[in-house]
Formats: C-alpha cells, sequence, structure tokens
C-alpha cells in the first residue's frame, strides 16, 4: 500500500521505517529539511535498537522516501499518518495541538476524495472529532481515524513490528478495513486488535499510560509508608507483584516516572476530563503527579540529610542521567533534576551517563560531565544512582571506593546489590529500605 507519515520524531520515524519493511511504499514528511535529508541517507536523527540498519533498508529499497512537502503528501497516497509532536502546553495544563492542526490545514486542501488521515499522537478525547468536522470543510469526503501509539523508547521498533495490540479508531467499516489491510502482517501473526470509535482509542492510550503511571506512584507512596515504618519495599513490591492479578512489572520503586510521554500525559489527561465534565472520575492523578515530584525532593532530602544537612562545598558524583536506561532522551528525566537541585544548592556535580551526554549538556550547562564512573565519583562525598543502567550494576563496588573521598552512596533506583557495596567497603542507602545489616 502507499502511505505518508507525517512527523518524523520518535514515532513517525519507527512507523515509516516499520510499514516500508513490511512491503509499504512510505513517504516520510518533515517540515525540517536538515533531518529530511539525513533521513533520506539512510541516517536516523534518533539513537533506537534496530532503527539505523531498518531505516537503511527500506532507503535502498526505494520503497521509504521523504519529503518536506505535504502537497507532495496528498498526491502521493490516499493514506496519511499523523505522527507529529503534541507537546505540554507552556501553562503546563493542557496539550498543545498547534502541529497538529498545522498539517490538517495544509494537508487538507490538496487531498482527494476517499483519503483516510489517520492520528498516532497522544491526543485530548474528542479531537479527532473535532479535526474531522475541519478536515470535511477543507476536503468533503475525506476521514479521519485514530490509531495510537504504544512504543516505549528504547524498544520502539520491535514494539511496532510486533504489538501487544493494535488499537483502530475509526468512523466507518471501510476505513477500519483499510487498517486491518495495513497492518495484515501482524494481524496474521495473531497480534489482538480492537476496533473502536475515535474517542475510544484516543482514550485507550491515556487511559493506559495514566494505570501505568499510576502503578509506579503506588509502589513508590508505598516506599514512603516502608521508610516511616522501617519495612522494605523492594521485598514488599516482589511480593505483591506474585499476585499475577498485580504483576510485577511498572511496580519498581524509584526515582520515579519522567520523560516525554508520563507526566505530560497524565496532567494533559486531568485537564481534559475537567473540561468535558469528567474531572472528579481522574482527580487522583494529580496524586499520582504530586507522589511523583516527591520522589525527586525525597531523594534530594536524603542526599542532603546523608551530608550532614548541607550541599555547599560538597562533591557529588551522579550515576545517570537519561529518564531511563536505554535511552539517551534527557527530557523531564528526574536524574537531571535531583542532580541539578544539589548543584544549586552549591554542591560540585559531576554526572556520567552512557548514552545520554550530549542532550544532558544541552539542558542542564550548569552541571558538569564525565565520560566514565571513575572520573564522575573521583574525590566525591556521596554518590547517586540515578538512573538503572545495567552497567551500574556490572560496577566493582571495591574498585569505586578507592577513587572517592567518602564511601557514601544513595541508590534511588533501588536495584543496586546492597550487600554487595557494602562488603566493598561502601555505607548504602536507597529509597523505601533500611540500609542492610
Ligand atoms: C511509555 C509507555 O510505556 C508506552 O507504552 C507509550 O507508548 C509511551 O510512554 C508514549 O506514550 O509514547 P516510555 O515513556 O518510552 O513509554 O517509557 P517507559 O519504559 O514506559 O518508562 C516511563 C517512565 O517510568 C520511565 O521514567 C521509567 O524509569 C519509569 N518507571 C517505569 C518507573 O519509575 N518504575 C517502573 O517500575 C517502571
Amino acid at each position: 500500500m502507499r502511505m505518508t507519515v507525517i512527523g518524523t520524531g520518535y514515532v513517525g520515524t519507527v512507523h515509516a521505517a516499520c510499514m516500508a519493511d513490511i512491503g509499504h511504499e512510505v513517504l516520510g514528511i518533515d517540515i525540517d529539511a536538515e533531518r529530511v535529508a539525513s533521513l533520506a541517507a539512510g541516517r536516523a536523527p534518533l539513537h533506537e535498537e534496530g532503527l539505523d540498519p531498518l531505516l537503511a533498508r527500506g532507503v535502498a529499497s526505494g520503497r521509504l522516501r521523504f519529503s518536506t512537502s505535504l502537497t507532495e503528501a496528498a498526491r502521493f497516497a490516499d493514506l496519511h499518518f499523523v505522527c507529529v509532536g503534541t507537546p505540554q502546553r507552556r501553562d503546563g495544563e493542557g496539550c498543545d495541538l498547534r502541529f497538529v492542526d498545522a498539517v490538517i490545514e495544509e494537508l487538507g486542501p490538496p487531498l482527494r476524495q476517499g483519503a483516510l488521515v489517520v492520528g498516532k499522537s497522544t491526543v485530548p478525547v474528542g479531537t479527532a472529532a473535532r479535526l474531522q468536522r475541519r478536515l470535511t470543510e477543507l476536503a468533503p469526503g475525506t476521514e479521519v481515524a485514530w490509531n495510537p501509539e504504544f512504543l516505549r523508547e528504547g524498544a520502539a521498533v520491535a514494539d511496532t513490528m510486533r504489538p501487544e495490540r493494535l488499537v483502530l479508531g475509526t468512523s466507518s467499516a471501510w476505513a477500519d478495513e483499510v487498517l486491518r489491510e495495513v497492518y495484515a502482517p501482524m494481524l496474521r501473526a495473531g497480534v489482538p486488535v480492537f476496533s473502536a470509535d475515535t474517542a475510544t482509542a484516543e482514550l485507550v492510550k491515556v487511559a493506559s499510560n495514566a494505570f501505568l503511571a499510576t502503578k509506579i506512584s503506588f509502589v513508590n507512596a508505598m516506599a514512603e509508608v516502608c521508610d516511616a515504618a522501617g519495612a522494605d519495599v523492594t521485598v514488599l513490591a516482589r511480593a505483591m507483584g506474585a499476585d499475577t492479578r498485580i504483576g510485577p512489572r511498572f511496580l519498581e520503586p524509584g526515582l520515579g516516572f519522567g520523560g516525554s510521554c508520563f507526566p505530560k500525559d497524565i496532567r494533559a489527561f486531568a485537564t481534559r476530563a475537567e473540561e468535558i465534565g469528567a474531572g472528579p472520575a481522574v482527580a487522583f492523578l494529580h496524586e499520582v503527579d504530586r507522589i511523583n515530584t516527591r520522589q525527586r525532593t525525597r531523594t534530594v532530602d536524603r542526599a542532603r540529610a546523608l551530608l550532614g544537612g548541607d550541599f555547599t562545598g560538597r562533591r557529588i558524583g551522579v550515576l545517570g542521567a537519561a529518564f531511563k536506561p536505554g535511552s539517551d532522551d534527557v527530557r523531564d528525566s528526574p536524574a537531571l533534576t535531583v542532580a541539578a537541585a544539589a548543584a544549586a544548592e552549591g554542591a560540585t556535580v559531576r554526572v556520567h551517563d552512557p548514552q545520554a551526554l550530549d542532550n544532558a549538556r544541552t539542558v542542564r550547562p550548569e552541571l558538569t560531565y564525565a565520560l566514565d564512573v571513575p572520573k564522575a565519583c573521583e574525590g566525591a562525598d556521596l554518590v547517586l544512582h540515578l538512573t538503572q543502567w545495567p552497567e551500574y550494576r556490572a560496577l566493582s563496588p571495591a574498585a569505586l571506593a578507592a577513587v572517592v573521598r567518602t564511601p557514601l552512596i544513595l541508590d534511588a533506583r533501588n536495584c543496586l546489590d546492597g550487600r554487595a557495596w557494602g562488603a566493598g567497603g561502601w555505607t548504602y542507602h536507597a529509597l523505601g529500605r533500611p540500609a542492610p545489616a
């Protein structure tokens, strides 16, 4: 099938490359000419496992091309996936839909009758219906559908090729059929598919993210209770997670969630619910957000207390800058928030991250950075473990103890082996867990 993918950020680039790989003819569109040139040369503008070879293969086969022109997009195909960003509004509340709206305004007029415009971006419920009204004015006889994207950064290609489910939000049996044809290889492989109206499809996405965020904040709230009770949240979480109705995933206590999705999505969901008169139903999401933010302040408070109540003049080695391991993304990264807060109170903070240093330098130029862990921790009074990269679990505590001033570590991700660090000469602390005897 012929299709365009409009917006070549995370979702769009991966979707375009995967669609070409399963045999479709794809034209990727972006307003950024430099990005388009790099993609056309087969180079991904972002780090994502497995994406580079897929992109190179698509470009080499001729099935994957890129352009900056939406007029060309309208001429190329009658099926368009909209994957542009829907960032948080400046007021911090709802979703900024200006990029989605701009695509409809420009793509609409040259569209042919019978064209199908499919949104993949995360949007407030009711957006597809509103866009449908506008598109009908600009291009009668066209349809808007919603097919939310559930991919995770770091597993984006695998999540797109083998999704856990597909959600097809349409207003007609015809549009549903077109989307089933697009995803035919996935359907043949047994991927569950849910056909819905557009409002339900939009909601599946935000409700899923809200549920996962709630699960994380729940276990982090339990970590606070464990701290007060002298109990161990890691054992509590494992024992709770053994109940298959609860499950162990997204029940890992620590510094909480960040990134470009969860924090923004729960705020936008609460705002939209208020707009449509369902505010009380999701008012708990404000608490989920507060619990999450509190893990960052709790970590800073704990670090300050470990240093005797004052950061001034102290050296801190920070392990991790990315919002999660396996990603170079630092958007709303809990690790960087904590590192910056300590620096703002007078500590000298040196940050290590295996992949996110360039991005971290751009958003937090006031911090200093190190290319390896010993450099980051040299002469440190305290080490903070803030992003749970596997390489940090493989560190030799004894070797690292030799470079710091005081072998004192706060494991804010709760996943280092406290006993091994103790045996290596460290005083080990974690959130929601008593220090090992
Ligand atoms: C998330 C969802 O998992 C995807 O399904 C969704 O498509 C995506 O948002 C989106 O809306 O675009 P992502 O933000 O890439 O994906 O990252 P996750 O792996 O879900 O992690 C989110 C955050 O939760 C990270 O900061 C992670 O460190 C944190 N987390 C996760 C915890 O603090 N504890 C846990 O137990 C699990």
